[in-house]
Formats: structure tokens, sequence, C-alpha cells
């Protein structure tokens, strides 16, 4: 299993690309096999959980081309299993955003229930029984959700929580069902507003995208000739170097991103003291040496603090003057990166759902082992100021969602290398 090694110290600087958004580019690859044409997709994050979403599809006998830009064709016309089995689901929950599509075109799906993560039960309650209310047939049984339906019938929703696969399941599933759909209390979050926007593209008939009541009017089928879509930049990759550039005082400038979609997350940089200036495609981030100020956050749904850069603002929260208070209130159990934190020298104290943080003068590096994705990301932003080479086990979380993370940083002036086992 690799390993990444960081010599922190070092103040970033420079400019980088920003990837496509991996939580976008999987429920779109997965809303392909609605289309019965041929569909082609760019800006497509070169990241393990896209590989694992094209082992997904291939395996149920769609045809992919990619190109060595990840330009991916699709053509989900010769779907011969409607299954997404445990193997594959286990490493990747994102996989049960092929239920509602396959659903909803063929009848039939076979979808292994995700189960417990590092980050809490995550339940997928939600999108099993919004698709019973639109008529499916589900059982749960060993292990697997499987469903059938002749064809699925439009109806009016009030989702108990905010899910934003699970409002995206509901939309593709509706997409193609008979009569409107109405998800009150939907996600708002720009990518299942990228998915809004390509579902239409392909002919379906959805409004109030980007706000919290959908209105979907099902159509008979989906596909159009030559369809091209480009997936929105990751703001969560952005958010990720943004941060790298405050927590080592440095001068980063992001491009092909979109400064719009990361509201919340400029609001806080600049509290903790940094100069921010953004065009239509660019942010650019300068701390002019200083040291970072601490910041209080709360995550909640989009357009809030998202909770996928929690764990990032607790690592510049280390590291900052003063005392910040981060409070989760998304998923239960996720400060697995504090213990981690807690081992360079991070002074952090858990109470309930709030971690106190108290800015140390310095971080002091350590071995130090990745839980989930954006923990992981968390540790290596650590490793960048702590004195000392900082060794990141289990990285395979990190190639889960970020792009080409090590060539990035080393981009940026960065000394991190990956290490084989
Ligand atoms: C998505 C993102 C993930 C992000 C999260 C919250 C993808 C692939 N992943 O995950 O990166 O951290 O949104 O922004 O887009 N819940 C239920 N029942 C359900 C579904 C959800 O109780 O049926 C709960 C969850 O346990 C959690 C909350 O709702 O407490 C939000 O989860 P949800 O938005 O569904 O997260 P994901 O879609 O899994």
């Amino acid at each position: 299993m690799d390993k990444l090694l960081i010599t922190g110290g070092q103040p970033l600087a420079g400019e980088l690309r920003i990837s496509g958004a991996k939580n976008a580019a999987l429920p779109i690859l997965a809303a392909t096999l609605l289309s019965d044409k041929p569909v082609s997709v760019g800006n497509i994050p070169h990241l393990h959980d896209i590989t694992t979403t094209l082992e997904l599809l291939g395996q149920m006998g769609v045809d992919l081309m990619v190109d060595e830009k990840m330009n991916i064709e699709v053509n989900a016309n010769h779907i011969n299993k409607f299954e997404a089995p445990y193997e594959l689901v286990k490493t990747m929950r994102a996989s049960i955003l092929v239920l509602g599509p396959l659903l909803a075109r063929f009848g039939e799906a076979h979808v292994s229930l995700p189960g417990g993560c590092a980050i809490g039960t995550r339940p997928v309650d939600i999108h099993i029984d919004s698709l019973i209310k639109m008529g499916a047939n589900i059982q749960v049984e060993a292990g697997y959700i499987h469903a059938t339906a002749k064809r699925l019938i439009g109806c009016h929703l009030l989702l108990d929580k905010v899910t934003v696969t699970g409002t995206e399941n509901i939309l593709m599933a509706a997409a193609l069902a008979d009569g409107v759909t109405i998800i009150e209390n939907a996600a708002k979050e720009p990518e299942v507003t990228d998915l809004a926007h390509f579902l239409n593209k392909m002919g379906a008939k959805i409004t109030g995208i980007g706000s919290d009541i959908l209105t979907v009017e099902g159509v008979e089928r989906l596909g159009v000739e030559n369809l091209r879509y480009e997936i929105l930049p990751d703001r969560i990759e952005t958010g990720t170097y943004l941060v790298a550039g405050a927590i080592t005082r440095g001068r980063v400038k992001l491009k092909n991103t979109d400064p719009r979609i990361l509201d919340a997350v400029l609001v806080k940089l600049r509290e903790a003291g940094a100069d921010i200036e953004c065009g239509d495609t660019w942010i650019e981030l300068n701390m002019h040496g200083k040291r970072p100020k601490a910041v209080n956050i709360r995550t909640a749904p989009y357009p809030a603090f998202p909770t996928d850069m929690q764990a990032q603002f607790t690592a510049l929260n280390s590291v900052a003057d003063g005392i910040g208070l981060i409070t989760e209130t998304v998923f239960e159990n996720r400060f697995m990166h504090v213990q981690e934190l807690l081992r360079m020298g991070a002074q952090i104290k858990l109470e309930s759902n709030t971690a106190i943080c108290s800015g140390a003068e310095h971080l002091t590096a350590a071995p130090v082992m990745a839980t989930d994705l954006r923990a992981s990301a968390s540790l290596v932003l650590a490793g960048l100021v702590a004195q000392g080479e900082t060794l990141v086990d289990r990285i395979y979380h990190i190639d889960r969602g970020y792009d080409h993370i090590e060539e990035k940083l080393t981009q940026l002036g960065a000394t991190i290398r990956r290490v084989p086992n």
C-alpha cells in the first residue's frame, strides 16, 4: 500500500488547474444508464472512484470509450446485468446511484447495501422509501436491495433529511417516471444542480433547479444525438488547495474552477486572514506570510459550510492563532482525523459533535493513518506545515477523491512524494 512522505515547512506558491468534480461525475456517469443514445462526458477527474464507476457500468454491459484526457463516451444500449455487486459497492458507496436509473429504464435493479463506513452509519432509507412511494417493489434481502417496477409513477415527496445522493437517485428515477414528481427538501449542492442540467440536456423536464423544490415531469425516453457534457469544477478540491495555501502562509492561484460555488469556504478563509481575489474561473489566495487566525465552522447542507471541508479546516485551526470551534452537523463520527492530528501536536478537545481547537505554534511530523477521504486530506495539509517528515499511510482513501495530489502539491512547491510499501 502506497504512502505519502511530506517534508513540511515551505510556504506554497504557484498555480494549478482544478479537476472536474468527483461528486458530479459519479451521478452523471450513473445517469448515462438512462440514455438510449451514446453520451460523451468531459472534464472527468482521474480518480479511483471514477475507475470503480466505469468498472460497475462495464460489468453491466455498458460500452465505454475513455481517451487519454479522460473524455468518456458511454453507450448504455446493450445492458445485460442490472446489478451493483458488493465487491464494488463496498469500496464506493456512491454505487447506490445506479439504483434509480436501472429501475426507471429497465424496471429492475439489484444493488448491494452500502453498509457502514468510517464517518457514520449513512443509511439509504430515504432512497428506498422514495422509490417505493413511486411504485417500486423493493425487498432488502441478504445485503442486497432488489427492486422492480413496471413503470415508476410520479408523486409528491417530502424528504426527511437533505440527502445529496438520495435527491440524485430520485431525480434520475423521476426523469423517466409516468407523471410529475415533486421533491421537497431536495439537496441544492452544485453537483445535484449539475446532474439536473445534464438530465435536461438528455431530454428530461426538470424545473426548480438550484432550489430545494425540484419538479420533474417524466418523459417516455431520454437521449439525444451528439450529446457532450462538461462536468463542473471540484469545489472540495479547490477548497483543499486554498487551505494548503493558507496553512503554509503561502500564495496559490487555482484555475479552471468556479468561485460562485465556494462562498461559505471563501468567507471563512477571509476570516482566517487570507487575501482572496476571484475571476470568473479562478481564485487567488495570498496570506502575505501571516499566520492564519482561528475560525468557527458549522457544517450543514449547501449553501452552508460543506462537511467535506470540515477536516481541512480542523487542520487549519490546529496551527491558527486563537481558538476555533468546529461543529459537524451532517455526519456523526466525522472526527477520525482528530486523533491523528493530536499525534502531530495539535491541541483539540472533542465535545459531542464539536471540536475545540487551540492553535499550536507548530505541529510535529509523525507517521499518521488516513481513515477516510477528507480526513486524509487534512493529514496531508498538516504534514505541509509540520516540522520534519510526515508519513501518511492508507492513502488509497486520497486516491479515491484527489486527482494526482502529490503532483499538484509539488507544482505549488511542496516537498511530497509517494513511497511504495
Ligand atoms: C454526499 C457526498 C459526500 C458528502 C455528503 C454530504 C457524493 C458521492 N457524496 O454523500 O461527499 O459528504 O453528500 O454533503 O455525492 N441520510 C439518511 N438516510 C438516507 C440518506 C442520507 O439518514 O437515505 C443521512 C446521512 O446519514 C447523513 C445525511 O443524511 O447524515 C446526509 O447524507 P447524504 O447527503 O445522503 O450523503 P451522501 O449522498 O452519501
